[in-house]
């Protein structure tokens, strides 16, 4: 998976646009909004503790060192007095998060309380790697606790000397706001729950605060949102392969196979899960998927309904429309309706992420079964997050046991779990566990989570929703108004929308607006109570 990148689940890819190159500098305190899309941060290097936990068996031997964090600040509107907004940088580089202070949600809540915002690039990714390599040993330190105790220990001992006169804003005598969205949301729940003592408040935006082993929920919006002719015509087709699967037809299979240009994918679940890219599965894609909507597109992308329009198209040409007829034999006669222009889409936009000479079994492509791969002990985002989903937080996305399924029935948990036997084999002190150990993350308090100036917001169709305080699993709360956290479902929204900004609110779309509006009011009435807060410690 070459061309992979850092995409890991729980994050969106980066659309081309989001990660466009960014060159001007901080030099002017500007807060002209043409301009501030092209601010870029130097990088600043904080000695970060390694272990937090020096009496807790589980990081025996008890590393005593420290290693160098990257964190990157914006103190364009800081004024004397103002908060400081510590943005969870999760499971990528903090560069890749820059946009958060440029137009994102950390720009709009500086704005409107004078705050300096900082990303704190999460250990392990980027370039804040305690070790240099990632052996099983190694990536022992790589834990929730680890992460949250980070922000926290971050809290108290930053400096940010180009402020003007180099004032001590540490917390808690500077009120720190957390913000993180997707696995830094979940991190940013837990650290106020933790620290609430050093740490004044957080958001967290479409945090997964509870997790499982298995996840196909993942596809419950996009079943249950996405255009009805498009998925229907999808959860037949995979329908049909699974019946071709169960039957051993395998000439069948092979032909099926190669109608998408990948008959010679070996495996029959990694074949399933690269004619889902467009749709999103287990692991890794690197194409856009229902979760890189966004609702604005420089943020995003629409290549999802661009596939759709491939899969319903009412007038394609007829060498793709001759495709629907290629198995019709095995279905009595009835054409599979949309499988030509499946097929076709997958050729035109998938295959070419695999150009010759690479072949499209090996692991460089789309192939997923080369142990020896896996076993490459080099740092990387990719490696500790998968590592991370190995041992705590597991949501390995499958297919649903019962009902529709937009992604074949091929794929189980043990898809993913088998990358985790072959990428972690046991160190001198450390080993992964058989299946994740999702206590350790759900230890800090599941859906009934509820802290003080801790608020959380989801949106309805984000495909991570059923992992959030808002989740269709969580207990009913509508009989305890009032005793719940703090918090905001968005209505028509993704994964984390609100982190997204045009540096003009009043000219948001108005789901996304009077979210932002919401966020806004709750930091401000958390700031009015931060001395009282502060004189009772
Ligand atoms: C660890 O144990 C030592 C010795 O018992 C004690 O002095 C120290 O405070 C403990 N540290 C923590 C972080 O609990
Ligand atoms: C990694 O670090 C270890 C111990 O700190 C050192 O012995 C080794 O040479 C380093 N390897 C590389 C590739 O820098
Ligand atoms: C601080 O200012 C110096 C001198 O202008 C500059 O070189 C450096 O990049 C600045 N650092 C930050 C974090 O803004
Ligand atoms: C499926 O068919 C292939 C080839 O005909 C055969 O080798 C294999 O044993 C069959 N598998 C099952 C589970 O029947
Ligand atoms: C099919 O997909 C291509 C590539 O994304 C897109 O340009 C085209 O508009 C789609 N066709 C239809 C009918 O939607
Ligand atoms: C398996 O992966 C290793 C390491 O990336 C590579 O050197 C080897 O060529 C791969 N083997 C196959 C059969 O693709
Ligand atoms: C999308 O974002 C861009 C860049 O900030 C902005 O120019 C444009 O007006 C936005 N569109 C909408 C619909 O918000």
């Amino acid at each position: 998976m070459r061309f992979v990148g850092t995409v890991a689940c729980l994050l969106a890819v980066a659309s081309a646009n989001a990660i466009r190159d960014l060159r001007t500098t901080l030099a002017t305190r500007d807060n002209d909004p043409g301009s501030r899309a092209q601010l870029t941060y130097p990088a600043n290097y904080f000695d970060q503790v390694i272990n937090h936990f020096p009496n807790n068996s589980r990081y025996a031997p008890y590393d005593k060192g420290t290693f160098k964090q990257t964190y990157y600040y914006d103190y364009s509107y800081y004024k004397p007095g103002g908060p400081v907004f510590l943005y969870i940088g999760g499971e990528t580089s903090g560069r890749s998060r820059w946009s958060n202070l440029q137009t994102g949600i950390i720009q709009i809540l500086m704005q409107e309380t004078n705050g300096l915002g900082v990303i704190l690039e999460n250990r392990y990714y980027g370039t804040s790697y305690p070790f240099n390599d990632s052996t099983t040993d190694h990536l022992a330190y790589l834990t929730t606790e680890q992460t949250i105790a980070d922000n926290a220990y971050f809290a108290q001992n930053a400096v940010f000397p180009n402020v003007t006169g180099n004032p001590d804003l540490t917390a808690p005598g500077t009120p720190w706001i957390l913000y993180g969205g997707s696995l830094a949301g979940a991190q940013t729940a837990f650290s106020i729950k933790e620290y609430g003592d050093v740490l004044y408040g957080g958001i967290a935006s479409s945090a997964p605060i509870v997790v499982t082993q298995a996840y196909p929920d993942w596809y419950d919006p996009i079943q249950k949102y996405g255009p009805t002719d498009c998925i229907a015509r999808i959860n037949a087709i995979v329908d049909n392969f699974d019946a071709l699967v169960r039957d051993n037809y395998t000439s069948a299979i092979q032909h099926f196979q190669s109608l998408f240009g990948l008959e010679s994918l070996t495996a029959l679940r990694d074949f399933a899960t690269t004619i889902n890219y467009p749709i999103g599965n287990p692991g890794f894609y690197s194409t856009n998927t229902w979760q890189e909507l966004n609702w604005n597109s420089t943020y995003g992308s629409n290549d999802f309904f661009a596939f759709c329009g491939n899969v319903t198209d009412p007038d394609p040409p007829e060498s793709v429309r001759e495709l629907d007829f290629a198995l019709a034999s095995y279905t009595n006669g009835t054409p599979w309706d949309g499988l030509g222009g499946y097929a076709d889409y997958v050729k035109k936009t998938v295959l070419p992420l695999c150009p010759p000479p690479y072949e499209l079994d090996s692991n460089d492509c789309f192939g997923t079964h080369n142990a020896t791969y896996w076993a490459d002990t080099a740092n990387g985002g990719t490696r500790s997050y998968i590592y991370t989903s190995c041992t705590e937080q597991g949501t390995y996305i499958s297919a649903p046991e019962t009902g529709p399924s937009l992604l074949s029935r091929v794929v189980d948990t043990n898809y993913a779990q088998q990358w985790c036997t072959w990428a972690f084999p046991a160190g001198m002190y450390n080993s992964i566990p058989l299946t994740p150990d999702t206590t350790q993350y759900e230890k800090y308090g599941g859906f009934d989570f509820s802290q003080p100036r801790l608020a959380f917001i989801d949106g309805d169709q984000d495909v991570w929703l059923d992992l959030t305080y808002h989740s269709n699993f969580a207990p009913s709360r509508a009989d305890k108004t009032g005793q719940g956290a703090e918090s905001y479902l968005i209505t028509g929204a993704g994964h984390h929308w609100d982190s997204y900004g045009i540096l003009d609110v009043s000219a948001e779309p108005q789901f996304i607006r009077e979210a932002h509006r919401w966020e806004i009011r709750t930091v401000k009435s958390w700031l009015r109570d931060y001395e009282e807060w502060k004189a009772a410690r």
